[in-house]
């Protein structure tokens, strides 16, 4: 058995490859930026061929740094952004239209229109998912409705469509020369169009959305061996190897995490946050605005479900700081810039830039900066970004206890955030629990190597898995109860100047 297990993460900024040894250990890795298309207010798009051509040199080049080959890795995991729409013609291998990325706004109208005639709660019941823009459902009913060719095409069984994990595998088992069209249940549980118990494409959804069934990709185990194929020996591995774990991103970082057991929670700190909570084999139901998700399915196993608070904007408004207001000139800026006020001044920023996902689901929503006073500084605003990140958390952490009963004792984190101690020192104060940050922060590359590794045997099973995580950091709360329900009173009346702002 080959010593390495690698992993694509393909991102909402980036796209990552990481190799990793049976410790869980960081061997090598290359990352680079692709291009956030912007065309009009609330529309975000990505170009699948240049995300393909990303991936193929962080491939290439981080099996060069390591001074590997192929014939290395026991098997390959891929995850990724989740929900972002590709659509693409499997006869030429070009996308029609760029990838309509998750964050995108331009479905409000489908949204609410599902609503209105009455088909949230099926969706609801059947996915998991209230209606909204966030899922690939209504991006690909847009696509069909305005981009030429491609539903005649989807009759025809040559348009297909798939998140970039499918958009991936297709490409790196051949593409247009027989590329494997597959997914797994995580991915597919972000769409609206499957359904939550069977792990199969739904006909009354794919109805809802106009989807032509031949157009989607097959649904397989997260962790198998066979189903998501082998790459193609001139491809960016330059030799063959097998696919053999595919995650969303979220779910990988659960994984990675070894968030096994119901109740085990984590929370990704990246362009946004999403905090996941196992709810082992039952699938419950929110009542309080969280999604109810595939955590995982290994091979023949039970899947495994989790509940998930998904927070649309946290780590992108500390670039939006960066990069439309230019008061920082990098992310590690935004904590030396809070450090030098002791508190928000009464200053709450409500990044609602995508409207508010859990647990509000209100597309409705805009962002909004409140309790400006003129003493109110640079500063401020850099802090109440950051507590903003971590009230957002808070809401999502209430609708989860709400939800399933469980109460918090630690909260494990990862993501890129997780570097800004002020922040993660504010997560503490602000939820009332420990934070804690494991040594390998890579958790999401690493959970699709566990994937992949355990469908081959590169990892005998997740006891194994658990022995490789080891806390890095730990902050406790420093806040009195008051100064904590003082301060969430203050965000949550913020929260309720962003809501009715425009109209959907
Ligand atoms: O649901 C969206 C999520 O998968 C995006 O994650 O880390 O690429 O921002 P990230």
């Amino acid at each position: 058995m080959p010593d390495y297990i690698g992993a694509v993460d393909q991102g909402t900024t980036s796209t990552r490859f990481m190799i990793f040894d049976h410790g869980g250990n960081e061997i090598a890795r290359h990352q680079l930026e692709h291009e956030q298309i912007l065309p009009k207010p609330g529309w975000v798009e990505h170009d699948a061929t240049e995300i393909w051509e990303r991936t193929r040199s962080v491939i290439a080049t981080a099996l060069n740094k390591a001074k590997l080959t192929a014939a290395d890795l026991a098997s390959l995991g891929i995850t990724n952004q989740r929900e972002t729409t590709v659509v693409w013609n499997r006869r030429t291998g070009r996308p029609y239209c760029n990838a309509i990325v998750w964050q995108d706004t331009r479905t409000d109208r489908i949204a609410s229109a599902l609503e209105r005639e009455g088909k949230g709660d099926v969706i609801r019941r059947k996915a998991g998912l209230p209606p909204a823009t966030y899922f690939s459902g209504g991006k690909l009913q847009w696509i069909l409705e305005n981009v030429e060719g491609v539903r005649e095409d989807a009759e025809k069984g040559d348009a297909l469509f798939g998140t970039t994990d499918t958009w991936l595998i297709w490409n790196l088992t051949g593409g247009s020369d027989g590329g494997v069209h597959v997914t797994d249940p995580t991915n597919a549980s972000r769409t609206m169009l499957m359904d939550l118990e069977t792990l199969e494409w739904d006909d009354e959804l794919l109805s809802f959305f106009g989807v032509p069934k031949q157009m989607l990709p097959s649904i397989a185990p997260s962790s198998n061996n066979g189903r998501f194929g082998v790459t193609r020996a001139d491809g960016p591995l330059g030799g063959e190897v097998a696919i053999t774990g595919v995650l969303g991103d979220q779910q990988a970082a659960t994984v990675g995490q070894v968030c096994f057991r119901p109740g085990e929670a984590k929370n990704t700190y990246g362009t946004g946050n999403f905090l996941l909570l196992n709810t082992g084999h039952e699938v419950v139901r929110s009542k309080h605005g969280l999604l109810t998700t595939l955590a995982y399915q290994f091979g023949d196993e039970k899947p495994v479900y989790a509940l998930e608070g998904s927070i649309a904007v946290t780590g992108s408004a500390v670039q939006w700081l960066r990069d439309q207001l230019g008061i920082i000139s990098g992310a590690s800026q935004s904590e030396s810039l809070a450090r030098q006020v002791e508190d928000n001044g009464g200053v709450y920023f409500v990044p609602a830039f995508s409207g508010l996902f859990a647990p509000y689901w209100r597309s409705d929503a805009r962002g909004a900066i409140v309790g400006l006073t003129r003493a109110t500084t640079n500063a401020h605003l850099a802090r109440a970004t950051l507590e903003a990140i971590c009230y957002q958390t808070r809401d999502v952490v209430e609708a989860m206890q709400n939800d399933s009963g469980v109460t918090l004792d630690v909260l494990r984190v990862d993501g890129g955030v997780t570097a800004n101690e002020l922040c993660m020192q504010l997560q503490a104060d602000i939820l009332g629990v420990p934070v804690s940050k494991p040594v390998v922060a890579e958790t999401t590359a690493l959970g699709a190597a566990y994937a992949a590794g355990l469908a081959v045997g590169f990892w005998k099973n997740t006891d194994e898995l658990e022995q490789n995580w080891n806390e890095d950091k730990r902050w406790e709360p420093s806040w009195t109860d008051e100064q904590r329900a003082e301060g969430y009173a203050g965000w949550q009346k913020a929260v309720g100047r962003t809501l009715d702002w425009v109209e959907v």
